[in-house]
């Protein structure tokens, strides 16, 4: 870090998740109609996992919450603290006094709206070999209104950002909010920047997905993500990512002056950067099976890891490349976690 930035300059929206998180056998994922590399909302059926995991398997906890992930690593690598400012709901509850211990630690500037009706969120992380399955009960995530960005504290912490982030995920919880802040964004001529999250995310929300697309500077996503996101919008079936990436830059845009970019990570091969007509690749120094802790966190931690450079006025180039520094360490620790001093070279 050279020079000191102001604060609060990065508002991010999201569910404030604590991750449980143990290996499990692949008996377990089928038991719950689960795939080895997804991510689901949990439903009735799922509730018993959190319990089992707890009595059954050795389970860690973890501060989870993609958004909240993303803006801990960013702070990680800026060094001074509450350049992040975070929004989301939790319960009244211990799993909530741990998140918030984690988010302050980690310097990121957390202001939860508190349900005290309902439990913390938490995701299950169903570790299977170098696999993982997401399993996530919002509860009191999904308590998030748009009330609480309209406290006058709030407004001001939102008005005054230069950057803003929401994750796909954050589309099943609370719309409203998102196209307030992506109207703030716009109307501030500052950067709005999504990510497609989950495939699930096209499947079932394409249609508030698609409302704020308009807003969306930059969009991030994996391959399984864009592929979904394609196949939901009917485009050719052979479409390779390339293609893909051109298509979600040109989607219709609100502020033509500023076009969209496009970042798709593709785990162990090379980013693309898709601006205009032109791809750019980001190799990716791939890391030896051994070296590998978990993939939990990964495509977190690289938003995490360009944010911090977005928000000094880096250039794309050095913000990918900070990506893949913070996705590798964190892929080298347990869940969205990091140790030691940050290491990054411009
Ligand atoms: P999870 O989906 O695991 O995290 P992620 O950050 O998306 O990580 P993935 O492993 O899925 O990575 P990716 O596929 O996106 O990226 P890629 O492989 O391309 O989710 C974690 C969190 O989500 C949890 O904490 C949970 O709480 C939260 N969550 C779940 N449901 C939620 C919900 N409903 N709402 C809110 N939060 C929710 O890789 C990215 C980059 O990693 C690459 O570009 C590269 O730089 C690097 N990389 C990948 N593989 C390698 C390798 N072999 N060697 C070196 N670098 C590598
Ligand atoms: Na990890």
């Amino acid at each position: 870090m050279t020079s000191k930035l102001q604060e609060g300059i990065l508002v991010g929206c999201g569910n404030p998740l604590l991750d449980i998180s143990a290996t499990v056998p692949m008996h377990f994922l089928q038991g719950y109609g689960m795939k080895e590399d997804d991510a689901i909302l949990a439903e009735e059926r799922h509730m018993p996992i959190y319990r089992e995991l707890v009595e059954n398997y050795k389970a860690e906890y973890l501060a989870g919450g993609s958004v909240q992930n993303s803006l801990r690593i960013a702070q990680w690598i800026l060094g001074q603290p509450k350049v992040a400012v975070f929004f989301g709901c939790v319960g009244k509850d211990n799993y909530a006094d741990i998140l918030r211990e984690k988010a302050r630690e980690a310097g990121v500037d957390a202001h939860y709206q508190v349900s005290t009706d309902t439990p913390t969120g938490t995701c299950a992380v169903l570790i299977t070999g170098t696999h993982r399955s997401l399993c996530a009960n919002l509860a009191a995530a999904n308590k998030f209104t748009i009330d609480h960005l309209k406290q006058p504290a709030n407004k001001a912490l939102v008005d005054n950002a230069l950057y803003y982030y929401i994750s796909g995920f954050f589309l099943t919880v609370n719309p409203p909010s998102i196209m307030s802040v992506a109207a703030t964004a716009n109307a501030k001529q500052r950067p709005f920047l999504m990510n497609l999250s989950a495939p699930f995310i096209s499947q079932f929300f394409m249609e508030p997905l698609l409302k704020v697309m308009p807003y969306v500077d930059i969009i991030f996503g994996n391959e399984a993500e864009a592929h979904a996101f394609a196949t939901t919008q009917g485009w050719p079936a052979d479409a390779d990512l390339r293609e893909i990436g051109k298509r979600l830059v040109a989607l219709p845009k609100i502020n033509s002056a500023r076009p969209r970019i496009a970042i798709l990570t593709q785990g162990c091969d090379p980013v693309l950067l898709i601006q205009h007509d032109t791809v750019q690749e980001f190799e990716v120094t791939r890391l030896a099976v051994h070296e590998i802790v978990d993939t939990n966190g990964a495509g977190d931690a690289f938003v995490g890891g360009f944010l911090s450079q977005y928000v000094q006025d880096k250039s794309l180039d050095v913000c990918i490349r900070c990506g893949n520094y913070a996705a590798r360490h964190i892929i080298m620790n347990p869940g969205c976690t990091y140790s030691g001093e940050p290491d990054f070279v411009e």
